[in-house]
């Protein structure tokens, strides 16, 4: 019998914990940022895979297709126009770089930024893909609270003068102003344009997440910053993970040529996968401005199943603000509630939560915190789930205490 090779000695210091095995997903899952597979616009991509690969095929046997390293052409040009009308930025396609989904734009601007050591202004609940990369680097991050309209002004101003008075300068003020992860705020234009004032001040660029930026109620929001800058101090993010799918993983950045181009040469990976910007492309320029409303008028319709079942399963035990759009529900919980504690039993039950405190750079405040998911389960899914969580909360907290007026 042959021995396996033992890599361990091998491996460089500092890794992270390895991968557990993936074993299929759990029964009622409310974590993630996962879409509706019914809303999917899978005929549209079907059609547009078939009319650009007949057209345009050929062109795959070349790295970057012939667009070159900044991603495919077309789809850069339907960015242009599409951020100018929902975003009011003013930008060309030599200002955009394709990615591999946004989280690829948060590794390249945070490599080209971040030395172990630095301080970044943060919202104080926040991403944790975003929270997670600041930790690895050995990045502090300086949390600013929220309200229902995003990050706090007066908050930030006190915290940059903090900042100043210790002789720091933080790299960025990383912010995600349209339909906030995980509360689901909107910063209003006069709050954007405090931060911009106090970004100015303090010569601190702004890094702004649009993720969620399709995904909005009323389909009304302010100017991206990037729009309302008048000095580049602002780099841009978004992804097509929200708007049409997570798992073709493309995602894209606009930034002044000066910074953008440090970014593109410590993009090692020769051109994100060209097959799908050519399809997203191809669907989107014809298609998007119609898949949104449907979109979230299906993404709204779980929402208020989610908010019903939990009014119905957990009565005032469950606090939550409404959100101006998105995929999440921010739920508050009783204080005796760990929301780390009730993560296990929970997912024994088949029930999947994002615990709060990974979401938060203020562990105390966002204890009894967690975030819910509701694009991908179904309303079947929904309602079941949340009873199953509150059995399990139930059972393990004594929250809540009576169940549809029925004592547990
Ligand atoms: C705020 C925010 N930024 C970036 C991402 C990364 O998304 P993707 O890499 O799929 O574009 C996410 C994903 O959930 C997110 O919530």
């Amino acid at each position: 019998m042959t021995t396996a090779f033992d890599f361990t000695p091998l491996l460089r210091a500092g890794l992270p914990p390895p991968a557990v095995k993936y074993t299929g997903l759990p029964k009622y899952n409310f974590t993630g940022g996962n879409n509706d597979s019914d809303e999917l616009p899978l005929d549209g991509l079907v059609a547009a895979a078939d009319a650009v690969l007949k057209r345009e095929g050929r062109t795959l046997a070349t790295y970057g297709l012939a667009s070159g390293p900044q991603g495919y052409r077309a789809l850069r040009d339907f960015l242009v126009g599409k951020l100018k009308r929902d975003a009011g930025m003013t930008c060309t396609a030599d200002d955009i770089l394709v990615t591999s989904g946004s989280l690829q734009a948060l590794d390249l601007v945070n490599g080209v930024m971040l030395t172990r050591g630095d301080t970044v202004i943060i919202e104080q609940e926040c991403y944790q893909g975003s929270i997670n990369r600041l930790t690895r680097l050995g990045i502090t991050p300086v949390g600013i609270p929220l309200d229902s309209d995003g990050m706090k002004m007066d908050a930030l101003a006190n915290a940059l003068d903090e900042l100043k008075r210790r002789g720091i300068r933080p790299k960025y003020i990383y912010t995600i102003p349209t339909v906030q992860n995980p509360t689901g705020t909107i910063l209003p234009e006069s709050r954007r344009a405090e931060m911009l004032r106090l970004a100015g001040v303090h010569g601190v660029p702004i890094f702004e997440d649009d993720c969620y930026c399709d995904l909005i109620w009323d389909h009304k929001r302010p100017p991206a910053l990037h729009a309302m800058s008048t000095s580049a101090n602002v780099i841009h993010i978004g992804s097509f993970s929200k708007s049409i799918a997570p798992a073709l993983r493309v995602g894209y950045i606009v930034a002044p040529w000066s910074i953008l181009s440090r970014m593109l040469a410590t993009k090692y990976d020769a051109g994100s996968g060209a097959l799908e910007q050519m399809v997203l492309a191809e669907y989107c320029a014809p298609h998007f401005a119609d898949h949104v409303p449907v979109l979230t008028r299906g993404l709204r319709k779980k929402l208020d199943t989610l908010m019903e079942s939990l009014n119905e399963q957990f009565g005032t035990a469950a606090e939550f603000e409404e959100p101006k759009g998105g995929i999440f529900l921010w739920v508050k919980l009783p204080e005796n509630v760990d929301t780390l504690k009730l993560y296990q039993p929970a997912l024994q039950a088949g029930v999947a939560i994002n615990p709060g405190p990974e979401w938060s750079v203020n562990k105390a405040h966002s204890r009894s915190r967690m975030r819910l998911c509701f694009a991908s389960p179904t309303h079947d899914e929904i309602r079941q789930g949340i009873a199953k969580l509150a059995e399990v909360c139930h059972r393990e907290f004594g929250v809540p205490v009576h169940i549809s007026n029925v004592a547990r």
